[in-house]
């Protein structure tokens, strides 16, 4: 039994949360009142309960700049149902950045040079020496709040046993150095604590990761921790090869083990789920936004609008299709919703223009009167939205070039509910590609390979179908999002068991 109702099964119930954002955005009225705004992830969803449980802390970035340090985060709304209601206002450390130093940092090096590094996109990353030293500077900053935190932490038992080791949970590649710092400070004062950090995108092979001038650092940085948790097993080898040839380390890369300062790091494959049962509820109670049009069928696309996502080679097979089948003409339409995403950077608004110039081609290709081949939105969609397009759509096209998960695949799925269901099509360049076997799969850079594969989507049998789409959802509905935090917790050895013991990884 690894469950312990009391402390979610965490070891002493002591649990810190560090991530670039925090698990809701802040935002001012006109007359200066701030007010809590919830983030819809999977993250969120699934850690937060456990951090307001457990009354532990989550260490972020507000989304805002605050008037003052003592300016004070608002308490949650008391009707509020999201996974954050009940966080309370003293669990939350928002940290704050300059704003040129913020935007060096996360503009600059977090989305200019990691995200397309990490998805093995070079010729987009820019090095900067700057933006690396505020890259720096606002990890030491996370690492110091995470130690003040840590430090505040009440002494807590469990089940009857004083436990002193709390556990600090780092995320993704904006917070690469933070574990470092934190576990040298906690050396010196000797303070106890267990430190994980999990990578939500891929990990790129050596010949990509050693084109980072400063590449030690960020690995001398991850293996502060003593466990670190990718998606998928060709992630943690990649890490494994880097630590190996850049830094010398002894491995063991069957045993996926990291010698380092005298400690052994565990790195795990642990694939993100999604909270499936919540979107099973949506995709019931969501009413119809797709107008019924019995002939219709409907390809649906969801993305942030980003680079990795395949977005224009994805129209470009879609135009293909129509061009090579014109049965499917006035009788399938390309629902894509692109949701804006890092609109300072550069990369982001030119593919804002390309988007919208190739829409507008492809459009003004195939419209007639009473039919448009795309209907195209740049914008938010509300979940109850997005769950009636999930639910209603014939096809979903996941189709990105790297992408470290991709969880659209797995709510696509979750919504499938209505009977004959949909197909999904997914790219084998994501970590999502790699597990959800029963999709069909189509390298999004073949794009007359893609259109081919669309074509069978739109014309393959109900029970093969049915089929597929059984084997999906019961897969995912396994691997829930809860399911990958409780494997997160037993991995790093802090999931405790009925009877007190630590469950050994
Ligand atoms: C990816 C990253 C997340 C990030 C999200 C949105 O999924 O792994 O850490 O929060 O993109 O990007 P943003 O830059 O808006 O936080």
């Amino acid at each position: 039994m690894i469950d312990n109702p009391d402390t979610d099964g965490i070891a002493g119930g002591k649990i810190i949360v560090v991530s670039n954002r925090l698990p809701f955005v802040l935002k001012r009225d006109a007359s200066g009142n701030l007010s809590r705004h919830a983030s819809a992830g999977g993250l969120v969803t699934a850690v937060a309960p456990v951090v307001v449980r457990n009354k532990g802390i989550w260490i972020g970035w507000p989304g805002i700049q605050l008037d003052n340090p003592e300016e004070l985060i608002p308490e949650s709304d008391p009707n509020d149902k999201t996974p954050t209601a009940g966080l309370l206002s003293s669990q939350v450390v928002a940290v704050q950045v300059e704003p040129q130093v913020f935007d060096s940092y996360y503009n600059g090096c977090c989305n200019r040079t990691f995200w397309p590094l990490f998805h093995s996109m070079p010729d987009r990353a820019v090095f900067s020496a700057d933006h690396w030293k505020s890259y720096q500077e606002v990890n030491r900053m996370f690492a110091n709040h995470t130690i003040q935190s840590l430090r505040s932490l009440p002494k807590t038992e469990a089940n009857g046993v004083a436990c002193n080791t709390p556990l600090i949970w780092i995320h993704d590649y904006h917070l690469m150095l933070c574990a470092n710092t934190v576990r040298n400070v906690c050396d010196e004062m000797n303070l106890k604590c267990k430190i994980g950090f999990f990578l939500h995108i891929p990990f790129p092979p050596w010949d990509i990761f050693r084109l980072f001038p400063w590449a030690d650092e960020v690995l001398q940085g991850m293996l502060g921790c003593d466990m670190v948790g990718f998606h998928i097993e060709d992630y943690c080898l990649n890490f494994v090869d880097c630590c190996q040839r850049r830094l010398g380390c002894r491995v063991d890369r069957k045993g996926l083990l990291v010698e380092h300062g005298g400690r052994s790091v565990r790195v795990r494959p642990l694939p993100i789920g999604i909270p499936f049962d919540r979107f099973v509820q949506l995709a019931e109670s969501a009413p119809a936004v797709l107008a019924p049009a019995p002939a219709q069928k409907v390809v649906l696309g969801v993305d942030r609008l980003d680079y990795t996502k395949g977005l224009v080679h994805r129209l470009c097979a879609f135009e293909i299709l129509l061009q090579k089948y014109p049965q499917h003409l006035e009788k399938v339409t390309l629902l894509q919703i692109s949701v804006p995403s890092r609109t300072d950077v550069k990369e982001y608004q030119e593919l804002k223009e390309e988007m919208d110039q190739l829409v507008g081609r492809i459009n003004g290709r195939f419209t007639t009167p009473n039919w448009s081949p795309i209907r195209y939105i740049y914008g938010c969609v509300s979940q109850d939205e997005l769950a009636a397009f999930y639910r209603d759509a014939s096809v979903a096209l996941v189709t990105p070039l790297r992408d470290g998960m991709n969880l659209v695949a797995k709510e696509f799925v979750a919504c499938q509910i209505n009977e004959p269901p949909g197909v999904l099509i997914v790219s084998p360049f994501a970590g999502a590609g790699e597990m959800m076997h029963e999709a069909l799969i189509c390298n999004p850079y073949e794009i007359n390979d893609a259109a081919e594969v669309i074509h069978r989507a739109l014309t393959m049998p109900e029970d093969e179908r049915t089929l597929r789409m059984n084997y999906l959802r019961r897969r995912e509905k396994t691997h829930s999002v809860d399911y990958w935090m409780r494997s997160f917790l037993k991995a790093m050895g802090t999931l405790i068991s009925e009877d007190g013991e630590e469950v050994l990884p």
